[in-house]
């Protein structure tokens, strides 16, 4: 809308100021008061007002912070039963509703809601297909992606980027310890995070099955695997696969109740440990969404001790975002400053870097297979 004519007229003491022709340009003078609002205009609508850019990144956080209220009042939850009017909406859930109207309204533009008619001359909202993904028991569901994006904890350590940068230490870190104890003592945000990984390990464990051949491979063991969505996933493609998953303690019970519920635990052992200690012997090893969490040296001890477990045979697959050498915008960039803010030392990678951390735990990369998601699947063996 940058360049989209403006017809605004305005007086200043009875002075008729002149009529705004275009956001882009002026005919005649121009008052400071007008010119400041030119400028909202400009900035606001975008354009060719080099600020514009700065405006578009200030109005996703106010979309955000919409979009957040809106999944932690859990009102996907309410539309996805039928549509319903702000008042009977406000009542149903005891909120104010003008605050409640002006929260809809701005999701209405986010395309989380639309109006429909209720058929007595009013509206009631209705959720969109995008709007059903924010309620929990929606199959593809967001909600668990987007509480930890907002949540106070994290909401904090992400504004605090700025102590990331001057100390090079994880803020989020540095009050909490390291991101998976801080899971291990809030159950909600365990929770959230557990199903965020299941919803993403979901469509990650399709396209590895779809595009690594497994044949010749007699164990593979996934490595920090979670619920086991991939694992369960892998030995389903492959039949005559036997599988292993290590994770932590904490963890391991779920992903056994998962495994047996996919009917794939009698082809699998459930391992608790520790990756920094040592990790199961197997053919092929998944560190899926691993590397990432950590700095380079404590990347590199796993990466070891995992070299120091597998026989000379083995292999080990590697899947992170592989970030762009240049100024290119990539979505591990932008995770990159999450990384920052809430892993001590957890960083994306360029393919230079995971390379080098490779070769630091004395194995050599025999390929790379491009992922959808922008994750590639780095796969080594023994140097
Ligand atoms: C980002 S998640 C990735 C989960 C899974 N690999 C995936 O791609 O969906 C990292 C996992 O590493 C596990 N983890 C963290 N520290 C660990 C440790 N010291 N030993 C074993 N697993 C660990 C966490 O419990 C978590 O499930």
């Amino acid at each position: 809308m940058g360049t989209t004519d403006v017809d605004v007229h305005h007086t200043d003491g009875g002075r008729p100021l002149p009529t705004i022709v275009s956001a882009a340009g002026f005919v005649g003078e121009m008052p400071g008061q007008v010119k400041d609002m030119v400028g909202q205009v400009k900035d606001v609508v975008g354009g060719d007002d080099p600020r514009a850019v700065i405006w578009e990144v200030i109005r996703g956080q106010w979309r955000f912070s919409a979009l957040y209220a809106f999944v932690e009042l859990d009102l996907a939850r309410w539309l996805s039963e039928r549509p319903m009017g702000v008042s009977e909406l406000a009542g149903l859930c005891a909120l104010d509703e003008g605050a409640l109207a002006r929260l809809l309204r701005t999701n209405a533009t986010l395309g989380v809601v639309r109006s429909v008619p209720d058929g007595k001359g009013g509206s009631r909202y209705a959720l969109t297909e995008a709007g059903r993904t924010l309620d929990a028991g929606d199959e593809r569901s967001m909600r668990s992606v987007v509480i930890p994006q907002g949540a106070p904890d994290f909401m904090d350590a992400m504004g605090a980027l700025a102590d990331a940068v001057r100390t090079g230490k994880s803020p989020f870190g540095a009050k909490f310890g390291s991101f998976y104890a801080y899971l291990d003592s809030h159950p909600e945000a365990r929770q959230h995070f557990d199903a965020h990984m299941v919803t993403r390990s979901r469509a990650i464990a399709e396209a590895v099955v779809a595009r690594y051949d497994f044949a010749g491979i007699g164990s593979f063991a996934d490595i920090g695997g979670g619920a086991g969505t991939i694992l369960a996933t892998v030995l389903h493609a492959n039949a005559e696969l036997h599988g292993v998953l290590f994770e932590l303690p904490s963890v391991v019970a779920g992903a056994q109740a998962f495994l047996a519920a996919e009917l794939v635990i009698d082809r699998c052992e459930v391992v608790a440990g520790d990756f920094f200690k040592a990790v199961p012997t197997a053919d092929a090893y998944l560190l899926s969404n691993i590397v990432h969490n950590w700095a380079d040296d404590t990347a590199v001890t796993i990466l070891r001790n995992v070299r120091s477990a597998m026989p000379d045979h083995g292999r080990v697959l590697l899947l992170d975002m592989l970030l762009p050498d240049d100024d290119r915008p990539h979505l591990g960039k932008e995770l990159d400053m999450r990384m920052l803010a809430l892993h001590q030392g957890g960083r994306e990678r360029t393919e230079a870097e995971y390379f080098g951390l490779l070769r630091e735990a004395d194995l050599t990369v025999r390929r790379v297979v491009e992922l959808p998601f922008a994750l590639s699947l780095i796969e080594a063996v023994p140097a």
